[in-house]
Parts: structure tokens; sequence; C-alpha cells
């Protein structure tokens, strides 16, 4: 096989999408790993079920025809039907949501832009409530970036293993101050010896967010702890917890949903991504996350990675 061959070969038997190459009698010569797993009745080398090129079992086929050496050949591109519908709504529910997040600190900037063209104003005042409204254009606008890059495959995982306990300590350090400003207290509990195969940036920006949601929503006098300890079969949990105000148990199962915001959250800032975040990088690392607690009784947020 030339390079072109083996190139072509390669691209579709490794594509994420259920895709085969059929030839002129409809003799599968080649199917995706995806399509094979995938749909019943689809081996190399043999007839091609009639019944998915006229969308008869629910698939709707993308049928691209082509010649090589004067022979056709057909590749045929299969998805349930409604996939496409489904990944097409997730993503325009996602702009829509986009567009309304930034709406209204916008439309916020233009009332203090145009309150600061009357007369008698406190335009000092009004500038720094401005500039307010723009940090947090731009903390969305940054929130969303790196959902974007997590979602489109950004290295989660690191080669190999390395510390968390002093990524975990310098976010922590990062945030100190307003901590103290919010009354709450962090604390670490971490082992100098946990390893996990993250990268320290990403591991950087779920102990970050963690510890931010402790200092916006736990009140004041609460205590955040973030631990990261190894069990007996090597697998490593990383658990966020405070004691502060908590929220509703049913609210629970949907904190991770991208801009989901508990009702008393709506007062303060903040974009309801954080948590998103977080999931993101955890499932990427093959880990999982979870959280419990219940209103008044504070929040934990619990990530375990497999053994390394
Ligand atoms: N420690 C906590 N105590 C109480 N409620 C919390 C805590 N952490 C998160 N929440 C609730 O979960 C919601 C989702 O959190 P998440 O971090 O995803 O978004 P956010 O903090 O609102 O915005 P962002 O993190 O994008 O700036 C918050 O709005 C808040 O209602
Ligand atoms: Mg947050």
């Amino acid at each position: 096989m030339d390079a072109d061959a083996i190139r072509g070969r390669t691209l579709v038997e490794e594509s994420r999408e259920a895709v085969v190459v059929l030839d002129d009698a409809d003799l599968v010569v080649l199917a995706s790993r995806r399509a094979r797993q995938a749909i019943d009745g689809i081996r190399e080398g043999e007839p091609f079920p009639p019944a998915l090129l006229t969308g008869e079992r629910g698939m709707s086929p993308l049928v691209v025809p082509y010649e090589v050496n004067g022979r056709r050949e057909r590749l045929v591109f299969l998805s349930r039907e409604g996939d496409l519908a489904a990944y097409e709504e997730l993503r325009s529910g996602f702009t829509a949501a986009v567009s309304h997040e930034l709406r209204t600190p916008l439309a916020r900037l233009l009332t203090l832009l145009e309150t600061a063209t009357l007369p008698g104003e406190d335009v000092a005042e009004l500038v720094e409530q401005a500039t307010g409204e723009v940090a947090q254009i731009t903390e969305l606008i940054d929130e969303i970036l790196f959902l974007s890059e997590l979602e489109s495959g950004a290295r989660v995982v690191a080669l190999g293993a390395a510390p968390v306990r002093p990524v975990l300590e310098e976010a922590l350090d990062e945030l100190r101050e307003r901590a103290s400003r919010a009354g709450v207290e962090l604390v670490l509990d971490c082992e100098p010896d946990i390893e996990l195969r993250v990268r320290p940036r990403m591991l950087r920006v779920v102990a970050r967010n963690l510890a931010e949601n402790a200092i916006r929503y736990a009140g004041p006098g609460a205590t955040f702890t973030l631990s990261a300890g190894r069990a007996p079969d090597g697998s490593v949990e990383l658990v966020a917890r405070d004691d502060g105000i908590g929220v509703d148990e049913a609210e629970l199962s949907r904190l991770f949903e991208r801009f989901y915001r508990a009702d008393r959250a709506r007062a303060s800032r903040g974009t309801g991504l954080g948590l998103a975040i977080v999931k993101h990088v955890v499932t990427q690392a093959e880990g999982t996350v979870e959280a419990s607690g219940a209103r008044g009784h504070g929040l934990e947020i619990r990530c375990a990675f497999p053994a390394a």
C-alpha cells in the first residue's frame, strides 16, 4: 500500500463517525471502528445492509460517490436520525445562553455610560462601576474560550504524573486576600507525595473555581477545605468542602450544567460556567465528579481520579 492508501484507510478506520466505503456491488470495502461497533451487520468484505441506505433503520445516510482506478465507490456517512439535530440544538442553545449572559452586563454598561453624560453625576464612581462590568464581560469570554478549548480536545492529561500540592497551594494563596475580605477561611490538606496525571494549568483552574465559589457563596465565617488524598487502590480524590450556606438538595445534580446558578446566587456576579469547567477537566482526565450537601450545611464537591 502506498502512503496515500494507508492514510486513507487510517482516516476512515479511526473516524469518530460511523462511515463505510462501498464498492460498486455494495460490498463493504472498509468501515470505521465506530460503524462496526455501533451498527449491526457491518463487516468488511460482506454486503452492506440495504435498509441502511434507504433510511429504514432510523439511520440517515449521507452518500458521497467517487471513482478510483475507473471503479465507482461510495463513501457513506451514517448517523442516527436526531443525532445531528440534538447536537445542533445543544449548540444553538449554548449560543443563545452566551448571548443572553453577555447582554446583561452590556446593558448595565450602556446605562452607566448614558448616566455619565447627565449633568451632576459622579462620573468617577460611574466609571468604576463600568470597569467592573467590563471585567465581568472579559471573565465570561475567558471562560467560554477555555471551555471550547477543552471541548476541542485541549490536553488535560499530563504526559507524566505531576505533584498536586504545589498547584493547589498556589491557587489558594492567590485567593487568600479575597477570601479574608469575604470572611472565608481557606485550608489546604494535601500530602506532599500525591500526584495526578493532569496538567498543572488545568488543575489550577479546577482548584481556583472551587475555592472562588466558596468565597462567593459560602458566607462569612465559613471554612473552605481543599483536600487531596490517595485511596488504597491508588486512585486520588480531590475534595472541596465548605460549611457555608450550601444549596438545596434538589439543585445538587444541576450545578455542573453550563450557566446553571442556584437561585440565591442570581444577585451576585458569576456566569455559571465554573463547575461545568471543573467537570470537563475531571472527566477528560477519566475521573468523576459529585456534589453533596444540603442548604445550610455547606457544599462538598468530590473529584475522583483513577489510579495513574
Ligand atoms: N460553595 C458553594 N456554596 C453554595 N453555593 C454554591 C457553591 N458553589 C457553587 N454554588 C452554586 O452553584 C452555582 C454554579 O456554580 P458555578 O461555579 O458553576 O457558577 P458561578 O460561580 O455562578 O459562575 P462562574 O464560576 O462561571 O463565575 C453557583 O451560581 C451557586 O449558586
Ligand atoms: Mg463559580
